[in-house]
């Protein structure tokens, strides 16, 4: 493999302008580790062999499955586009794939879970992306390494002699086939992940090599032109579709060559993507809210994920976090969509986005009455509550200073109601004059 990926396998930045344009999307893990119900990384973490988690399989029937639901829950959280795992690292596949038994339609649901899926998000106007993994704790080709649950076994490097990795790239290029050519246009692929150099007791990592990337790539760039591919494929390259950092809001815009990259966080509702019954640490609304607002703020998007139960449902915990999503996105959301982030600095505990004239001032600490903006003096031609338009007054140079902070020769000193605005993050649209 070349050192080097051509340019041309990579979307021109015309091409990523929903993408970064819509900002928010649903993330979807759902396989059959949800009966388990503590992590979709369970089969490894508890060092279970196939035998072992044969349960699962033999036990999946979804009954109340309903993507419509779940597409109708994801639109009314704001959310416009989705990525679901049709492969997570156990090696289930939620489609009747023809290369492998390892399927919902062998389980006792015995029905293919995507096609409705992708209906469903499609009609409630959702653009759909499919995750992949690279990883697969299932195909007997797939070799023992340090996160397969195999990896303790004395004979794990024995049994790794007959595991032709060879043919599981080419297993890896065939589903990624059928996903890119049996669902009608995909919007986004996510593969996940690679860990080259990384050993254990002398088991090798895995990445481009293995995984034959750019052969990967090639494919689905001839099957899908215009699909954002994720940067987790190892690939030689400084110019990725989209990187993802994971689990944290970047402190400064991703950059690559001197510049800003297109980027999408992923988070989770609880610390867990697969569903995960026991788990206590759900995120507030203030904080849900707030890792949105950063990530636009700093120019990215967030892809925020839902782990469905075993019957096919979203967990009442998940439903409330996506409904203070839906609130809150009902009034702001047009600080979040085509918003990005805004040359001015926002003061201490609050976030800029802006949108060409527009600029949104996100106030996570409501201040008592004055909001000190350096640096906008002369520059605002208007200023609402975005929450219920109503006006927000800045003190005049007429102003008494007895009663009013001074006037600041280049800072816009904002008069707010005393009373916070009963949402969860008030935003104040300022109209600028010349943007
Ligand atoms: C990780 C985990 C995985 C999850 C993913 C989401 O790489 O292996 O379980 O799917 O991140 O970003």
């Amino acid at each position: 493999m070349t050192d080097s990926v051509s340019p041309d396998l990579f979307l021109p930045d015309e091409k990523k302008a929903w993408f970064n344009h819509d900002r928010f999307g649903m993330f979807i893990h759902w396989g059959i580790y949800a009966l388990a119900a503590r992590h979709e990384w369970v089969k490894s973490r508890e060092l279970i062999d196939d035998a072992g988690y044969q349960k699962y399989f033999d036990n999946f029937d979804p009954d109340l499955y309903d993507p419509r639901e779940w597409a109708r829950r994801a639109r009314e959280a704001g959310m416009k586009y989705v990525v679901l795992t049709a492969k997570h690292h156990d090696g289930f596949c939620l489609w009747d794939s023809a290369t492998t038994d390892y399927k919902a339609t062998k389980t006792p649901h015995g029905a293919d879970l995507l096609k409705p899926f992708v209906e469903a998000f499609r009609a409630e106007g959702l653009k759909v992306g499919f995750y992949y993994s690279l990883l697969d704790w299932h195909h007997p080709d797939f070799g023992i390494d340090m996160y397969h649950p195999l990896r303790d076994r004395e004979d794990a490097a024995e049994l790794n002699k007959s595991r032709d990795i060879k043919r599981y790239a080419e297993y890896m290029r065939q589903q990624v086939t059928e996903l890119l050519t049996g669902y009608g246009k995909i919007d986004i692929i996510w593969f996940d992940f690679s860990y080259e150099g990384r050993t254990y007791k002398g088991l090798p990592g895995k990445g481009r090599e293995d995984w034959e990337s750019l052969e990967l790539l090639k494919l689905v760039r001839k099957l899908a032109p215009d699909i954002i591919v994720n940067n987790r494929l190892d690939l030689p390259t400084d110019s990725p579709d989209m990187t993802t950092p994971e689990q944290y809001t970047p402190r400064t815009p991703p950059m690559m060559n001197g510049k800003e990259v297109t980027w999408e966080m992923c988070q989770t509702f609880s610390g867990s993507w697969g569903y995960y019954r026991d788990e206590e640490s759900w995120k507030s609304p203030a904080q849900l809210i707030q890792i949105l607002i950063d990530g636009v703020a700093l120019g990215g998007n967030l892809l925020m994920n839902v782990g469905p139960t075993a019957r096919g449902t979203f967990d009442q915990r998940a439903i409330d976090a996506l409904e203070a999503y839906g609130k809150w996105m009902h009034l702001h959301g047009r600080a979040i969509y085509g918003a990005g982030r805004s040359e001015y600095q926002a003061p201490d505990g609050c976030r800029f986005t802006q949108k060409g004239d527009r600029l949104y001032l996100h106030i996570y600490n409501w201040p008592n009455r004055y909001l000190h903006l350096d640096g906008l003096a002369g520059k605002v031609k208007y200023a609402q509550l975005l929450n219920d338009a109503s006006e927000v007054l800045w003190i005049g140079a007429d102003a008494d200073p007895h009663f009013v902070p001074p006037v600041g020769e280049t800072t816009l000193t904002l008069d707010l109601p005393v009373k916070k605005p009963d949402v969860v993050v008030p935003v104040v649209e300022l109209i600028l004059k010349d943007a």
